[in-house]
């Protein structure tokens, strides 16, 4: 699948990890989508019914802040925001219309993951926060127990950040796949052309290339 002078982007543990972060995810999205409003209750049918919705939506959520905290330990160097992404996210305008010209050139990632994947680590902290006293509010680790009050002031904050973080996954997911063609291969067998890092990435290509 990748031509001999391909560069590796993602080694496979780092591509283990976010699938099960997305996969787990998407499946999050499903169910919780299913639970905010009786006229899309079916969509639990597509994984066994209203009960083992409700049973495996906290488990996939352990899950997911599990492959997160792995996640954010494999990457929280690399995606440190220095000058160069500061300057890339002031001429976010140009990237969104293609204006490459006018547009700083990327490192492995440009201001924007970097951006998305700080994000994704606040929203998960605010996800399983806010999760928890919903899962168990007779109390959890001596914590709690945690009244009317406090769960529907959680869940209005969980369902908040699951807008936020929706719809930062469709973004993430178009630029990751229809709008720049042979990025996504880099997640599926780790690497990418040449061409494609020149493109994108020029610092990182520059780097890699020696
Ligand atoms: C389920 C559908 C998803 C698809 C198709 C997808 C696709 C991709 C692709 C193609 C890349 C590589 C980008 C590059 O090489 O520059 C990537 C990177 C990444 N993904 Fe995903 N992803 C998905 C879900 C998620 C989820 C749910 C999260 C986090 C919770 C996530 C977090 C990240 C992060 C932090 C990166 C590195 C920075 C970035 O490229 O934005 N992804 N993803």
């Amino acid at each position: 699948m990748s031509a001999p002078n391909d560069l590796k982007r993602f080694a496979y543990a780092e591509r283990v990890i976010h699938w099960v972060a997305g996969l787990s995810f998407l499946f999050l999205l499903m169910t919780g989508l299913a639970f905010s409003h009786p006229r899309l209750f079916w969509i639990t049918s597509l994984v066994g019914g209203g009960s083992t919705a409700r049973f495996l939506h906290p488990w996939m959520g352990t899950l997911f802040t599990g492959s997160m905290v792995v996640m954010f330990f494999t990457w929280a160097k690399e995606m440190s925001i220095q000058d160069g992404d500061r300057a890339w996210l002031k001429s976010i305008k140009h990237y969104a219309v293609h204006d490459k010209d006018n547009v700083p050139p990327a490192g492995k990632y440009n201001g924007g993951q970097k951006l998305f994947f700080w994000s994704m680590a606040i929203l998960g902290v605010a996800y399983i926060v806010t999760g928890i006293p919903m899962w168990m509010p007779g109390g959890f680790l001596g914590v709690g127990p945690f009244y009317g009050g406090v769960v529907n002031s959680m869940r209005l904050v969980h369902y908040l950040s699951t807008v936020f973080g929706g719809l930062l996954l469709i973004v993430h997911v178009y630029l990751g796949t229809i709008a720049y063609p042979g990025t996504l291969g880099g997640m599926l067998h780790g690497t990418v052309t040449n061409a494609w890092a020149k493109l994108h990435h020029p610092l990182w290509h520059k780097d890699q290339s020696g």
